[in-house]
Formats: structure tokens, sequence, C-alpha cells
């Protein structure tokens, strides 16, 4: 089997100051790759910052005999981005890989949920990935290389009580690969997206401290890296990871029921005597773009 390896890439981690970030950069070095370690340092609800936590990671990697550098800006801004790809550029002259991963929570019910909370929340995680992916884009398409990979989780795919804020950002990201795996192909650049689910003091009091100490972030970065390496050709694929379960999750489309010729609107009676049709999820289709489905309109184009 070909050994992935990263020697002479330049790879940017975003909130690589902790968790899976940290996990990802060490790795990253470890098979050779030049990493940028941006971590803003602040506290899990996104208040506060420290340098600490990405010289930590810097350090860590250097020890071991890696290189890197260490970046502390904000991902939610559009400075900050810029700075963060700037720093790969000054300090390795470009950028292969990017992974967006920084993040925060700051859960409530949506009838709690005041603006405040929301737009930190989607500041960081979906805002943040454009601050930090539309530079570091520009870059790959000069080189005409990339691979970048959004960090989403369960709570936006499938849902999880008490997570409007974080489940819209994360299922935002979905949308944004959708559209890069599209503009980025003939740049070969690749964009994919991870489920992660793993004890971090993200989920210290979602998960219970045995199966945290066991969900090790370690378990998703092989997946991470995958995705990044030259041999994965796939670009806007959704996988889950965690503890060794690896799958992917994808918006399918069931077959669906013809209820009109094309001209005649159908009633909403007949929508309703149609019902299990539309529902059923039974073949479902996978479009790899909106013009795809259009295709399943042209026998009504007649
Ligand atoms: P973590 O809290 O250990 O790490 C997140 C890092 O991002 C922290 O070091 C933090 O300082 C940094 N960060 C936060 N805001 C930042 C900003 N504005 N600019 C730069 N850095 C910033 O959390 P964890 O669990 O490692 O999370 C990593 C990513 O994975 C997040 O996007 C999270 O939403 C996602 N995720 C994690 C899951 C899990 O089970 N741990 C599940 C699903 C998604």
């Amino acid at each position: 089997m070909p050994k992935i390896d990263f020697t002479g890439s330049v790879a940017i981690v975003t909130g690589a100051g902790a968790g899976l970030g940290r996990c990802h950069a060490l790795e990253f070095a470890k098979r050779g790759a030049w990493v940028v370690v941006n971590d803003l340092g602040g506290t899990r609800d996104g208040t506060g910052s420290d340098t600490a936590a990405a010289d930590k990671v810097v350090e860590e990697i250097r020890e071991s005999g890696g290189e890197a550098v260490p970046n502390y800006d904000n991902v939610a801004t559009v400075e900050g981005g810029e700075r963060i790809v700037q720093a790969a550029i000054d300090a390795f002259g470009k950028v292969d890989i990017l992974v967006n991963n920084a993040g925060i929570i700051r859960d409530k019910t949506f009838y709690k949920m005041e603006e405040e909370n929301w737009d930190a929340v989607v500041g960081v995680h979906l805002k943040g990935a454009y601050c930090v992916t539309r530079p570091a884009f520009a870059n790959m398409r000069e080189n005409g290389y990339g691979r970048i990979i959004m960090t989403t989780s369960g709570a936006g795919m499938f849902g999880n009580f008490g997570q409007s804020n974080y489940a819209s950002a994360k299922a935002g990201l979905v949308g944004l690969a959708n559209v890069l795996k599209l503009e980025g192909a003939k740049y070969n650049i690749n964009t994919n997206v991870i489920i992660p689910v793993a004890g971090s003091r993200l989920t210290e009091d979602v998960l219970p401290p045995d199966l945290m100490a066991r969900m090790k972030p370690d378990f998703v970065t092989p997946l991470v890296l995958y995705l990044c390496s030259r041999q994965c050709m796939d670009s806007g694929v959704i996988i889950n990871a965690a503890m060794g379960y690896y799958s992917r999750t994808a918006i399918m489309t069931g077959p669906g029921a013809i209820l009109s010729d094309g001209r005649k609107i159908p009633t909403p009676e007949e929508i309703m005597e149609n019902w299990d049709s539309i529902m059923s999820l039974e073949n479902p289709e996978y479009f790899d773009q909106v013009m795809t489905m259009f295709g399943k309109l042209s026998p009504l184009l007649q």
C-alpha cells in the first residue's frame, strides 16, 4: 500500500491548540508537513484569548523534529483569515491543505437563543470557514492544488436538542463544501467534510467520563490525513468518524412521484393521496449538483 506522506506540503489547521485540531496538526507534522498551528486560545464559549494554546502545540511538533509556526488570529474575521493564510505563505511559501476545525459552543434551547449567542457561534464555524478558506482557496487556485476540510457535526447533519446556532452553522458548512467541490474541481482543489465524535472540552459534559477517555481524537485524524492526501481524489463527500467507525453520510433523494404533465398544477389533495410515494426513500439517488436534479424534470419539459 502506498504510504501517505506530506513532505513538502503546507497545512493550516485552525483551532489546533487543543482537541481534534491539535491531533491533526501533530500527525501532519509527523508525516512531513509544514504546519501552521492556528488557535485563538479562548474559552469553550469563545471568550478571551491566549497565545499559549498554539505555542504549546508548535513546541510539541518541534520537539519531535517537525516544522510548525504558531498563529493566534481569530478565524471569525476577514483580517484574521487573511493573516492565518499569510502566515503559511510567509513561513513556507504556499498553502496545500486547510483544515477548518476551530470551534466554540453556546448551547441554549432555540426559545432562549439570543442574537449574541447565535452570531458568536455562526461567526466562528460558518463565517470562520469563509474567512480562512477564501484566501487559502486563492493560493491553492494559483498553485493548481489544494485539499480543504470542513468540520461539521452530527448536530448539524441529524439534529441535537439545544444546539440551533451550532447545528445551523455546521449544516451551512455542507452547503459551502457543495459549492467549493464544483468551483475547485478544475484547479485540483478538493473539499470534503468530516463528522467527528471525540472526547474534548466541547464534549466533556456530554460524554460520560469513561467514554470520553476512550473516544480519542486520534481516531478522527487518520480520516483527515487520508482526505488531505494526494491519493484521495474524492471531493464533496461527508464522512463520519468516531472510535474506529467510519461511514459516509449523504443527502439522497427518493424516487418521488410525477403528478403532472408539466402543465397541469396538482391539487393539495393529490399531494396527500401520493404522500407515501413522495416520502419514499426506496432506491435513493445522489445528485452531484443541482443541475443533475433538474435532469429529473426532463420528461415534464416535452
Ligand atoms: P476544542 O475546544 O478542544 O478545540 C477547538 C479549538 O478551537 C480550541 O483550541 C479553541 O481555542 C479554538 N478556537 C475557538 N474559536 C476560535 C477562533 N475564533 N479562532 C481560532 N481558534 C479558535 O474542541 P474539539 O472538540 O477539538 O472541536 C474541534 C472541531 O470539531 C470544532 O469545530 C467542533 O465543533 C467539531 N466537532 C467536535 C466534535 C467532538 O465530538 N469533539 C463533534 C462534532 C464536531
